[in-house]
């Protein structure tokens, strides 16, 4: 089995992916997607999206990173495909899930599912301007309003030559809204030998196993799931292997939490890095109460210092409250 780490726009970049895939578990990251609207985009904006570029297109920990576009151009998504490959990205992945109005007003994202000879013609320019060595990666909703045009739209993916499509098993009316329709996965399984990856909904080791027998996937993509427990990849394939290994306690979460602001203040100019500390704190208090009261503490600081204080300061709240030593 393989799992990939879901793109989420202003979220997983490349410090959280550095992070999470020093955990283990994930085979594969995508960038939050470039928008690709009329022209060529110049290198520097590659780069920015996929640091990774500079180090043959992977993580620390060896992890690729597909580098992912959105657009609406066939002619122009591929000369931008051409480029990232040239900068050295492992996988092209192209964006058909996007349900953002700012984005599908300006023809992008999931808008193009109700067109699925566009997706065609899309994929099919990408993958023709690609080296054929580097893989083309589609990644869906069931469709736009409704389902009715799911299984034509795989079909434009398979047409087209991609090597994979990963679905996110809702409409874009469906927005984020549970449940995830893993059930039509199982349908374009029956229609196509494209390889498919099932995404949405997938919390738990629980859930990842159910998801693989109801979609009939072995292969899944995991994103919000992740961020609420930064070892779901690793405690997924256990449990696929028939192990179950203990999650991981607040007190061996809170060195990473600590280790993402360092990564932050590293790459990032110092007043913004409590920004995605922040954000990951709210996903983080979905699964561990204990970042519930820390969020409270810090919400409101600017001062990187203050917030690098709050973070001792919880160290040696918990080390002391369980009796352990701190370990970073
Ligand atoms: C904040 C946020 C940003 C996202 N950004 C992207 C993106 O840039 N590209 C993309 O293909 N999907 C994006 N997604 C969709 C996710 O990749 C994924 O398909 C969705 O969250 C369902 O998976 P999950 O239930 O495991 O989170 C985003 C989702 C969220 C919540």
């Amino acid at each position: 089995m393989r799992l990939m780490l879901a793109p989420m726009e202003g979220v997983i970049d490349h410090t959280m992916r550095e992070l999470l895939t020093s955990l283990g578990g994930v085979d594969r990251c995508v960038t939050e997607f470039v928008r690709v609207s009329a022209q060529l985009l110049p290198a520097r904006v590659f780069r920015r999206y996929c640091p990774e570029l500079a180090h043959g297109g992977a993580t620390s920990s060896g992890v690729p990173v597909y580098l992912q576009l959105l657009g609406g151009q066939p002619t122009v998504m591929a000369d931008n495909a051409a480029r990232a490959a040239e900068l050295g990205a492992p996988g092209i992945d192209l964006n058909f899930g996007c349900p953002a109005r700012t984005v599908n007003r300006s023809d992008g994202g999931a808008v193009i599912l109700r067109e699925p000879e566009r997706v065609h013609a899309i994929a099919t320019a990408v993958r023709a301007a690609v080296p054929a060595d580097v893989p083309v990666t589609v990644k869906t909703r069931l469709g736009y309003d409704d389902r009715d045009r799911f299984l034509d739209i795989v079909r434009a993916v398979a047409a087209a030559g991609a090597s994979e499509l990963t679905v996110h098993a809702r409409t874009r009316r469906h927005g984020y809204r549970p449940p995830a329709y893993w059930e039509e996965i199982a349908r374009a399984r029956e229609i196509c030998k494209l390889p498919l990856i099932a995404n949405g909904e997938i919390w738990s080791p629980g859930d990842a196993l159910r998801c693989r027998e109801v979609a009939r996937c072995e292969d899944l993509m995991l994103g919000r799931g992740v961020l609420c427990r930064p070892d779901l990849p690793r405690l997924v394939k256990a449990a696929a292997a028939g192990a179950h290994p203990a999650p991981l306690t607040w007190h061996q979460v809170l060195p990473l939490v600590r280790r993402f602001y360092d990564l932050n203040l590293s790459h990032y100019e110092a007043h913004y890095a409590p920004n995605p500390l922040k954000q990951w704190l709210v996903y983080l208090r979905g699964y561990y109460l204990e970042a519930a009261p820390l969020f409270e503490r810090i919400k409101r600081l600017r001062d990187p210092q203050a917030v690098s204080l709050e973070l001792r300061h919880a160290a040696a709240d918990t080390s002391a409250a369980t009796g352990l030593s701190m370990t970073a």
